[in-house]
């Protein structure tokens, strides 16, 4: 409308995010002056490359000087969807000194400087916001800053990842072997070129980081995250987990208990009439424990061009309504509170463990003995004869600090009647 203000905006990238955030732009131009009592329109996109072709983009919004974004004091709001910590860091900073309002994706930067960069922009009163970070389009950083901020939360748990939640379903479902999985999800474009913050679980320890601070109000950053990936998950501790009435899910964990906060990522049996067991293929859940609340759970796509670029379009709408209103700055860091990251070694957890032992009388006596000594108490003992003179044992342990099993893997280790112990889960439940 012309009577209206119009707001620009400028993009920094446009890869498969910056694609859609420009689409979704133009696709809802005519609402904006409804929406937000004013236009809303993309003045400059930042790339790397001026001479990519780009069908349907607008090659003369198209610049590789971030200069020309900065200096232009035209430009209220900047999208920064190129990804990595710098120049992405830099730009940001820029930015919110030149004062303008920025909106990202970036988990990595998030994660790892997210008080700085937060605290810079709460000193200039301008907005940083960044829905689109965590679980791509499910909302998720607006409801636990905004929402439940009436909650003292306890817990926020989640399936933050869609290519490892697409791998481990097609092995769950199809038993398709780990390999041919991420293939295919790599040919679906769900994996990165480079899977290893995927499969490692990186990618979601920096979303379990930002989760965590925003839910219990004390900064967590990626380094402060215990993670591990779902790479050494075989077919058969799947299907021991399907007879005892689990699936696994890589899972980012955060608690806040009263001698500090847990944060981990790691693969874990849940019970299949968990909510989080029927998540499946590359879709992403939100499990949220609040005092007043009790539970609540946020499902959707975690990925993706538009799915992602919806909470871009969220967030820049957001802003756009403060510009109006001339109330930029209103959330800024959430972190009020200095509560220690408690060691992996003192969390509690229950564990499933598969080892391949000698098939001689005493050897499970021998074994619940160690387990004994240490102050780990079983649960359940399967043992199944693989050859005339091997046995497979699976356990699962009562809940136990993990450092009291790993002083029982430390004397496991050198007793030659185990010869292998392939893979340790960690379980639900306490
Ligand atoms: P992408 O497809 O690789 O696109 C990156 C874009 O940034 C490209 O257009 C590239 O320019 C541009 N770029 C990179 N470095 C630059 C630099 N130094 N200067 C100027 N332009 C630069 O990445 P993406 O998948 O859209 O991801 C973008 C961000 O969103 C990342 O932080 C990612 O973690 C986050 N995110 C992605 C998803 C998803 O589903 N993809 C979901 C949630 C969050 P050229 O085109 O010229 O190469
Ligand atoms: N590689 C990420 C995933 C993309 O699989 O969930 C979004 O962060």
């Amino acid at each position: 409308m012309e009577d209206k203000k119009t707001i620009k905006a400028a993009l920094l990238g446009l890869g498969t995010v910056g694609g859609g955030v420009y689409k979704l732009m133009n696709r809802q131009k005519e609402e904006f002056p409804y929406k937000i009592g004013a236009n809303l329109e993309i003045e400059k996109v930042l790339v790397r490359n001026l001479e990519k072709e780009r069908p349907g983009i607008d090659s003369s919004l198209l610049t590789d000087n971030w200069q020309d974004i900065l200096n232009d004091d035209s430009i209220e709001i900047v999208i920064e969807v190129m990804g990595g910590i710098e120049p992405a860091k830099t730009y940001i900073k820029e930015a919110l000194e030149a004062g303008k309002n920025v909106v990202t994706a970036n988990k990595d930067l998030l994660a790892e400087y997210g008080g700085e960069l937060l605290d810079l922009a709460g000193e200039v009163k301008k907005d940083l916001l960044f829905e689109a970070a965590v679980a791509g389009g499910i909302p998720i950083i607006c409801p636990l800053k905004q929402c439940l901020a009436g909650n003292y939360l306890t817990e926020v748990m989640g399936i933050v990842n869609g290519t490892t939640n697409f791998i481990l379903s097609k092995m769950t479902h199809e038993g398709m072997d780990f390999e041919d999985a991420l293939k295919i999800a790599q040919d679906l474009g769900y994996a990165e070129a480079d899977p290893t913050a995927d499969v490692e679980g990186h990618d979601a320890g920096r979303k379990i980081a930002i989760m965590a601070s925003i839910a219990f109000n004390s900064r967590v950053t990626f380094s402060d995250v215990y993670t591990e990936g779902i790479t050494k998950i075989s077919a058969k501790d799947i299907e021991y987990a399907k007879d005892m009435g689990f699936v696994i899910k890589l899972l980012g964990v955060a608690r806040k208990k009263e001698d500090g906060i847990e944060v981990l990522v790691h693969p874990m049996l849940i019970p299949k009439n968990h909510p989080l067991a029927s998540v499946d293929d590359a879709f992403n859940a939100v499990y949220v424990h609040g005092d007043a609340v009790d539970d609540a759970m946020f499902y959707g796509r975690g990925a993706g061009e538009f799915p992602t670029a919806s909470a871009i379009m969220g967030d820049v709408i957001d802003v756009s309504r403060n510009i109006m209103y001339g109330c930029t700055g209103r959330i800024a860091c959430s972190c009020y509170k200095h509560i220690p990251v408690k060691k992996v070694e003192d969390i509690e957890s229950k564990f499933f463990l598969r080892m391949t032992v000698d098939n001689t009388p005493g050897v499970l006596a021998n074994i619940a003995s160690v387990f004994g000594n240490n102050g780990v108490g079983l649960e359940k003992v399967i043992q199944q004869n693989v050859k005339k003179d091997l046995a497979e044992l699976v356990v699962v342990t009562d809940p136990v600090k993990e450092k009291h099993l790993r002083d029982s893997m430390a004397i496991f280790n050198g007793m030659s009647i185990i010869k292998k112990i392939p893979a340790i889960i960690r379980v639900y439940g306490a």
